[in-house]
């Protein structure tokens, strides 16, 4: 039996030795990028050094990333969706390119100092090529096959098990609207009979699992949509740990390998349920009521109060919108899964501990005091509102109303997803039609009480929202304001922006005074009174220099760049979004809180006050 512990050594330890600096996992919240919630992919905190900016550590690196996706997050309760995962991966910074990297690939596959998997359990895939003949071909990746039959043809395996697959199936990127991107190919691991492997691959047979990706990135998509070659070429790997681990043990339940059978267990335990006594229906049919999966709410309690463990250790905190919200439904959904299969005390903190132990090793910060105090506070206060929001259930029986339903997400607490699934189990109708109404009182809610950012409530990622557009305008105006009056040594170091402030790091070695703070507020409030257009001109990075852009990141934005400038205020390069004229600037800018961030670095809390 492989651990997780195990593969995860092997992997760092294997590219250690091809002279891979081994970097340690970023936070879960992504630094600089206002576009998600969560790191997604173990390249997205690498962004800035696959767009050429230079990174400590060399041109070789390798970690395993803690990620967070909520796209799937109905998903979970199956044997494969989770919230939380690790992806292992390692990169070329312009270093290597598809000859090692493939080679590499596989030697770590298949040699049997590494996983010594079996060679003929093994399938590639490679990208086929498009709009052939075309002005804008992308041509067959004739090379990463090459090297792919090579290996093939020397190990006397079937050619047939190198496919060619699209665009779909085989393109990785770019991570936002432009950006670095290309072809990748994929390797996938036969689970079904290993007598009776298949000549080749076939991408409807589940039996193939993918297990490792490895992205070559090679062309950058500009903001005409064209795909143009890039001069320095990337390697970008991607392998998802549990997904991997449960293919090499041979498990057709991920919630069966090393990183859940201790949290299973705990679960089993507080419910006097066996885990192996669940059915993977939906729900069990019996008299006329559709009986819980005691095994699905196990599933679901496991991977949401890991993912919880993992979000508070990085900071984030139970609260109504944004990556609050995230945590906030994460944490009442798994504790109304408890209450389903039978667990009337508080639990969260007890499965938390067991996640700890699992983890606490590879990342230490999950031992963070707040995990479990929070936890537990989250905990207590919607197990008071769960009982009366039940019994509310329990009356509605044939007329849940999308206004019920809004009563029961204001009143009690009840995240959308959780009305969903309690009116699957009752039996009690609940369709689009409730659901769109809703949707209307709860944005006539928000509309009235400028709550939370809209959107969030839905699982969606992205909060590029007007209101965040507004701030992004202010951030700029800022920065200008601070190099006005605390001088030109002040530079971007860093910024985060939501719906609801700007979270803003400079270089400044002192604490401001409040006379300084004000000043910087009167300019920026200056500059909004003064209802000035923003103008975007596109330009070399040489132009902008001359033309005294500001920029902290110029150097990864590569050749030609966006440069933002509010009349005599702001000019600054950034790749946007921002407000067209600083009138659509709603409300007073408001340094809220200024505080040492790190040596020589200042850390502004800032809003806009309606
Ligand atoms: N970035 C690639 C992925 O996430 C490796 O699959």
């Amino acid at each position: 039996m492989f651990t997780a512990d195990e593969l995860r050594e092997k992997y760092l330890e294997f590219f250690k030795e091809k002279n891979h600096a081994i970097i340690p996992s970023a936070s879960i919240v992504p630094e600089n990028d206002p576009t998600t919630l969560f790191i997604t992919a173990g390249m997205h905190p690498l962004v800035p050094y696959l767009m050429g900016e230079k990174h400590p550590q060399g041109t070789r690196l390798v970690d395993t990333q803690k990620c967070i996706r909520t796209i799937d997050i109905d998903e979970v309760g199956d044997t494969t969706h989770h919230t939380f995962f690790e992806m292992l991966g390692n990169w070329s910074l312009g270093d290597y390119f598809k000859k090692e990297a493939i080679a590499w690939s596989w030697e770590f596959l298949t040699d049997e100092k590494w996983l010594g998997l079996d060679k003929n359990r093994i399938a590639v895939s490679v990208f086929e090529g498009e709009n052939k003949g075309k002005d804008n071909e992308i041509p067959f990746d004739k090379e990463a096959y090459g090297v792919w039959k090579e290996i093939f043809e020397k190990n006397n395996l079937p050619i047939e098990r190198i496919t060619r697959l699209d665009r779909e199936a085989n393109w990785w990127g770019p991570a936002g609207e432009t950006g670095p991107c290309g072809p990748d190919s994929e390797m996938f691991y036969w689970v079904g009979d290993e007598k009776n492997v298949p000549e080749s691959f076939n991408d409807d047979n589940d039996s193939w699992v993918e297990i490792w990706n490895d992205v070559f990135m090679e062309y950058h998509k500009n903001e005409k949509g064209e795909y143009v070659k890039m001069e320095k070429q990337n390697v970008d790997t991607g392998m998802g740990l549990i997904r991997v681990l449960a293919a090499l043990n041979g498990l057709d339940d991920n919630y069966k390998t090393s990183l859940f059978v201790p949290i299973i267990e705990k679960i089993e335990k507080l419910s006097g349920f066996e885990y192996g006594d669940g059915t993977d229906e939906e729900c069990v049919q019996e008299k006329g009521q559709c009986w819980v999966d005691t095994r699905k709410s196990m599933r679901i309690i496991a991977d949401h109060i890991k993912a919880a463990v993992f979000m508070i250790a990085d900071g984030v905190e139970p609260a109504n919108s944004d990556r609050g919200y995230i945590l906030r439904r994460l944490i009442r959904r798994a504790v109304r899964q408890g209450h389903v299969i039978g667990v009337e005390e508080n639990f969260t903190v007890s499965i938390a501990i067991v996640v700890q132990g699992l983890y606490e090793n590879i990342f230490p910060e999950v031992l963070n005091k707040k995990v479990l105090a929070e936890l537990e506070k989250e905990e207590e206060k919607f197990r008071k509102s769960l009982e009366n929001g039940l019994k509310k259930f329990e009356k509605v029986k044939s007329g849940l109303t999308g206004k019920v339903a809004f009563d029961l997400f204001q009143t009690y607490g009840f995240p959308i997803e959780m009305i969903k699934e309690e009116a699957k189990l009752k039996q009690i109708k609940f369709t689009e039609n409730e659901e769109r109404e809703f949707e209307a009182a709860l944005k006539k809610h928000q509309e009235l009480s400028r709550t939370a950012s809209a959107g969030m409530f839905k699982g969606g990622l992205a909060d590029t929202g007007e209101e965040t557009r507004q701030l992004h305008t202010v951030a700029h105006l800022m920065l200008s304001g601070l190099r006005k009056v605390l001088g030109e040594h002040v530079h971007q170091r860093g910024s985060n922006i939501n719906g609801e402030r700007v979270r803003f790091d400079f270089s400044h070695g002192e604490k401001m005074t409040d006379e300084e703070k004000k000043a910087v507020e009167n300019y920026v409030n200056e500059a909004i009174e003064a209802k000035i257009p923003v103008q975007m001109s596109e330009m070399s990075v040489d132009e902008a220099k001359t033309k005294g852009a500001e920029g902290a990141f110029e150097n990864k934005y590569g050749d030609v760049v966006k440069v933002f400038a509010v009349g005599e205020y702001s000019t600054e390069i950034c790749g946007g979004p921002h407000v067209e004229n600083t009138a659509d600037i709603k409300g007073r800018f408001k340094i809220k809180k200024e505080q040492s961030s790190s040596s020589g670095v200042r850390r502004i809390k800032a809003i806009l006050e309606r």
